[in-house]
């Protein structure tokens, strides 16, 4: 079965706006466009129900529903507690506050590890918090020439004294998907917990935290086709276990520990719209089943669209002398692990940024930059000040556009 592209593109009201006619759409590891369904909840939410929630009128009532619907529906996709799942302005937010209840956990002789293929966001603040607590920061590195992380070398890492390991699903400049499940037996094995950054990777595939096993699992739904919200799972006897972050008289309430500001509520209210999208989308294409295995099948289909389409685009950039392509260089149906369409490349001669201003008077959206990966980049031996060209599409992005964008580089480029 292949994805209705058109179908899809349909529930993107970006595809019919007229300002963005004729553009193709290549930074959406910076984030994605929205789903109709996301729009819609935020619209009717600002519409009939903007009032404090949780209270004692039918606006208000409405309106708290309309969150916990949201933590209902994310919980059931995703494969864990309604009490695990944890909405916050953004991930450096929940990761900022996560790593502030982790510091004040740790003590001199522990242990964290921490990569250097993670967005900024995953572990500076981690990175900090460790040092503040007189515990030993260990560095999982990559490998200089592909980037990738190599699962073996954490087992050298991991020791009796190791609290946290934390890496990411897939990192936001190469793209290729790090082995949750293995690594997160790994850690689980050593009496390590695990924290996963999968901000780059659930806009291609909903993740089952009931498969993966990570004890805690960060993305931002802006990038998975809804509102601007961090979603952060947390593993409900690790929330326990963790020293309150919010208001002393909300310490027994597990969704008010690790999120201390007061929530969005529009942007919580519609962050479950975008479960509807996939629900939708499964119908569309005969899936039934749970909400999760629903999404697991919607993100199959996703999976082998993007594939399809990024072979034809890493074929080309492979064939150009000046580029260099970051990450795993293999067909994107080959091998275990998925390859997400996050494609960077090192420009020989050229500046990213000039390529991409150049890129965009030939209607593409691009980004250049480190991307906030920044020791990846360096790891890389790429000049950070530069940095890479970003090329990055979702499920949405049609075979046309990637035509069109690898034209445009022909020309640019070779
Ligand atoms: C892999 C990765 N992790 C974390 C973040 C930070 O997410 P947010 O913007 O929600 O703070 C980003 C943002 O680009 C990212 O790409």
């Amino acid at each position: 079965m292949t994805l209705n592209i058109d179908f899809v593109r349909s529930r993107f009201p970006a595809f019919t706006e007229p300002s963005l006619a004729g553009w193709g759409f290549f930074e959406n590891a910076g984030g994605s466009y929205s789903c109709r369904h996301t729009i819609a909840a935020l619209d009717r939410y600002y519409r009939e129900n903007k009032v404090q929630p949780y209270g004692f009128y039918p606006a208000s009532q409405k309106a708290g529903e309309a969150m916990d619907r949201s933590h209902e529906r994310w919980a059931a996709t995703l494969g864990v507690a309604v009490s695990e799942v944890h909405f916050g302005p953004s991930t450096s937010m929940n990761t900022y506050v996560l790593a502030k209840a982790i510091s004040d956990s740790l003590g001199p002789g522990d242990e964290v590890v921490v990569t250097n293929q993670d967005h900024e966001a995953n572990t500076g603040a981690l990175r900090r918090a460790t040092k503040a607590a007189g515990a030993r920061l260990v560095e999982w590195a990559v490998d200089p020439e592909s980037g990738r992380l190599d699962p073996e070398q954490l087992g050298g890492k991991l020791t009796a004294r190791t609290k946290f390991v934390t890496f990411p699903h897939a990192s936001n400049i190469i793209g290729d998907e790090n082995d949750v499940q293995q690594l997160s037996a790994m850690a689980h094995e050593a009496g390590a917990r695990v924290i996963v950054d999968g901000v780059s990777f659930a806009p291609h595939s909903i993740p089952n935290l009931a498969v993966l096993s990570a004890d805690v699992y960060l993305f931002s739904l802006y990038k998975t086709y809804s509102v601007h919200q961090g979603l952060m799972v947390v593993r409900d006897d690790l929330a326990d276990e963790l020293p309150n972050q919010g208001h002393y008289f909300n310490a027994g309430l597990r969704n008010k520990r690790l999120t201390p500001a007061g929530p969005d509520h529009a942007q919580v209210a519609a962050a479950g719209a975008v479960i509807d999208y996939i629900t939708e989308l499964g119908e569309h294409h005969g899936f039934t089943g749970s909400l999760s295995d629903v999404a697991a099948s919607v993100s199959a289909l996703w999976r082998s669209h993007e594939s399809a389409l990024l072979e034809p685009l890493m074929a080309a950039l492979r064939a150009m002398p000046s580029v260099r392509v970051l990450g795993s260089d293999r067909p994107a149906s080959q091998g275990d692990m998925y390859r997400c369409p996050t494609v960077a490349v090192a420009l020989r001669d050229r500046d990213p940024a000039d390529v991409a201003r150049a890129l965009a008077s030939r209607q593409l959206m691009v980004g250049a930059g480190h991307f906030y990966a920044k020791r990846l980049v360096e790891a890389l031996g790429i000049d950070a000040a530069r940095g890479v060209l970003r090329l990055s599409f979702v499920h949405y992005t049609s075979l046309a556009e990637v035509e069109q964008l690898i034209s445009a580089l022909q020309e640019e480029l070779s």
